[in-house]
């Protein structure tokens, strides 16, 4: 049988303990999605025979958010080596047809498809290794394991002896720059006898799955290392690095938009998500928030200071300054939505304006339609929320408080401060506020009495 594809094993049961939190380490979110997320799409184009994720006890958040993954549990973290033992049962299978078994981590999720791919054809280039690991140089090597060469042969295949974690490393070993990037291909008719043999006799007293390599050198296996770039292996460990992460994936995410013909005259200011999609020709102007699910046509211009979220944006539209766009806010073309909108499960027809201070929720509003500052749809009666329908070409005055469920029609015309608590039929002029009185002279005597002036006339 020929054996061309390969298994993926994500690690992701470890407590996380350094980011001191009560959230599971790899939900921690990075551009939007939770880390492991970003790791489990890395794999998607390479298209992995079967990916298992290997997680810790009381992690059915962790499973809910990889699903429909199958998940193993590791009952206790062991260690690295251990976790991938724990994987074993749900491969065992499937693995008849499988060249490698790849090994990543859950708290790596910079890393891109191209890099898995570059390791995996160093474990197969001939002569092929038993195990390929990601070295990397980063600029701190701080915690990480060290790659452990033979001097007399670094340059060859069989130079590569060990990993040494940096707790079990000597002063010599902890000099080295090369380090453990994390991620491992390994050649799948070795793999789990590799990993059977991993004992823990070392400074944390866990079983390391970094031991493999010396353990296939002992067995006169190869072992090779893949030089990978140090930015995409960066594990996150602490709070900080998350922040690194971040921001290392912010810039990642803002040169895709920019290569995809957006223009974002700040970019250092604009944040995305991992899911943003911007069309041709959109300009984002300084300090605009993406939240997850944006969908955004060609030739939108998305003003400073607005926030979107789960909203979709048909071609032409102009959004803010200061717009806020939730979930479900649907705007079709030539859209303006103004400074201070907010706009909440709503559809805006065709070329609707709101341009100015108002909520929309809950609501569908016709193609055309003008909506004045400072209308609301007061969606909410304290108990459930009710919907709100605006015909095509309606005129709603400024400050108009739809009470809902109401619907406005066609043409219809809301005069300016109208509560509109029934429904108005198309092409109606409906006019729902208290008539103005006008009492002549009466002001003086107001303020007079205010003062406590009894005889009603007005001091200098
Ligand atoms: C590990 C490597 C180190 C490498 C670094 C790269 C080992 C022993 N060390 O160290 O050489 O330089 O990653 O980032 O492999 N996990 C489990 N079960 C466990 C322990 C860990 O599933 O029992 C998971 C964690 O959830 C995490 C991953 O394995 O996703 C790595 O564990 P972590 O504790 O972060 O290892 P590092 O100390 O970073
Ligand atoms: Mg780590």
């Amino acid at each position: 049988m020929s054996r061309t594809r390969f298994a993926a094993i994500i690690l992701a049961a470890g407590e996380g303990s350094r980011l001191k939190s009560a959230r599971p380490k790899v939900l921690h979110e990075i551009a939007g999605q939770p880390m492991i997320r970003h790791v489990i799409d890395a794999l998607r184009p390479l298209d992995p025979a079967a990916t298992v994720i290997v997680l810790g006890r009381d992690s059915d958040s962790v499973a809910r958010a990889v699903a429909p993954l199958p998940s193993v549990i590791q009952s206790s973290p062991r260690g690295t080596g251990d976790a991938v033992r724990a994987a074993r049962p749900a491969l065992a299978a499937g693995l008849g047809d499988i060249a490698d078994i790849v090994v990543l981590f859950g708290d790596t999720p910079l890393l891109r498809p191209e890099t898995i791919a570059a390791l995996l054809d160093a474990r197969r280039r001939a002569p092929a290794a038993a195990v390929a690991v990601a070295g990397m140089l980063p600029s701190d090597p701080g915690p990480y394991g060290r790659l452990v060469l033979d001097p007399g042969r670094v340059d060859g295949d069989g130079a590569f002896l060990r990993i040494v974690e940096a707790k079990d490393a000597s002063p010599d070993e902890r000099a080295i720059g090369l380090c453990n990037g994390g991620i491992m291909a390994i050649d799948a008719r070795h793999a789990f006898d590799l990993v059977d043999r991993i004992g823990n006799d070392n400074a944390k007293r866990e079983f390391y799955l970094t031991d493999i390599v010396a353990i296939a050198r002992a067995q006169g296996l190869l072992c090779r290392v893949a030089e990978l770039p140090a930015e995409e292996l960066l594990g996150v460990n602490t709070r900080a690095e998350l922040a690194v992460a971040e921001a290392l994936m912010q810039d990642r995410l803002r040169r895709r938009a920019m290569d995809g013909g957006a223009t974002l005259i700040a970019p250092e200011t604009v944040f995305l998500c991992a899911d943003t999609r911007l069309g041709r020709d959109v300009v984002v102007e300084p300090n605009v928030v993406f939240g997850p699910g944006v969908r955004v046509a060609d030739n939108v211009l998305i003003r400073s200071f607005s926030h979107l979220e789960g909203a979709t944006i048909a071609a032409g539209a102009i959004i803010g300054p200061f717009a806020r766009l939730r979930p479900g806010a649907v705007l079709e073309s030539h859209v303006h939505v103004g400074n201070f909108v907010e706009v909440k499960a709503t559809r805006l027809g065709a070329g609707v304006k709101a341009s100015h201070l108002a909520y929309l929720g809950d609501s569908d509003i016709g193609a055309g339609t003008n909506i004045g500052a400072g209308t609301i749809t007061c969606n909410y009666d304290g108990f459930n929320k009710f919907r709100t329908i605006i015909g095509e070409g309606a005129f709603i005055g400024s400050n108009t408080a739809l009470v809902a469920p109401v619907t406005v029609g066609a043409g219809a015309y809301v005069a300016t401060g109208s509560v509109v608590t029934s429904d108005v039929p198309a092409d109606a002029l409906t006019i729902a506020r208290a008539r103005q009185i006008n009492k002549p002279g009466r002001a003086p005597e107001l303020r007079a009495r205010q003062r406590g002036d009894k005889g009603g006339k007005e001091k200098d």
